[in-house]
């Protein structure tokens, strides 16, 4: 794919159809993602795909907690914890708005997206060691981007989620993840459904200059 088609292509999928998605693909997809830099070359991350029968596991049991109102306990939870400065904040409330708004009088709502996992067939798992300092959290994300971007390069969506690590008891039970190892976000991958109005939701950018600044002249 074209690099600026595949850029155009990042989109979160809320809802995705039961297809399979091939198993080749997704080794590709990971092993494409292992390109991706980090400090001094460390590679903190490490990988955990559910798929087939495991994911649905997963997403039922998940499921089951979330409509229990399980109080979340995410392995990063000290860090969603910690407060938002004014510009994020702002930009949250935005997308929160914006998407009720188109959601309005539909069926399908973000918050039954969260609690079905998306239907996502495919779960990559992405973990970090728990003594770990803020640069691998940073080289998480980076490989996070990079996956992404090979997925839809392949043909892929996907859905980069907290919601799939919010019970990590849930995770761990069905998944071999040492205890010294943080789970910090879930990855979802598979093929969008496209009759589902939440999937249309087109999210937007604070303008150009709002974040960037160029200096030249002193
Ligand atoms: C680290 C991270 C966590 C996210 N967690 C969730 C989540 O739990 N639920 C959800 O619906 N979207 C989640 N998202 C998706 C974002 O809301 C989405 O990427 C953003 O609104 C921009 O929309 P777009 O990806 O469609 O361009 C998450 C994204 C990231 C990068």
């Amino acid at each position: 794919m074209d690099f600026k088609d595949v850029l155009a292509s990042e989109h979160a999928t809320r809802k995705f159809t039961d297809q399979r998605v091939s198993e080749k693909t997704v080794i590709k997809v990971i092993e494409e993602a292992q390109r991706t830099p980090s400090l001094l070359n460390s590679q903190p991350w490490r990988i955990y795909v559910a798929e087939g029968e495991v994911a649905k596991a997963i997403r039922k049991d998940h499921e089951e907690k979330a409509l229990g109102h399980e109080e979340p306990h995410e392995d990063f939870a000290s860090l969603l914890k910690v407060e938002w400065d004014i510009f994020p904040s702002k930009n949250m409330a935005t997308m929160s708005e914006t998407l009720d708004y188109f959601l309005r009088g539909e069926s399908d709502t973000f918050d039954q997206a969260q609690v079905k996992l998306f239907n996502a067939p495919v779960i990559v798992f992405l973990t970090i060691p728990k003594k770990s300092p803020a640069w691998s959290i940073f080289d998480l994300g980076a490989f996070s981007q990079t996956l992404m971007l090979a997925a839809n390069n392949r043909g892929l969506s996907t859905m980069p989620a907290q919601a799939f690590v919010k019970y990590p008891d849930v995770i761990r039970k069905y998944l071999d993840i040492p205890e010294d190892e943080s789970i910090g976000i879930g990855i979802g991958l598979g093929y969008p459904n496209k009759k589902a109005t939440i999937n249309n939701y087109k999210s937007k950018r604070v303008p150009l200059d709002e974040v960037l600044k160029i200096k030249k002249d002193i």
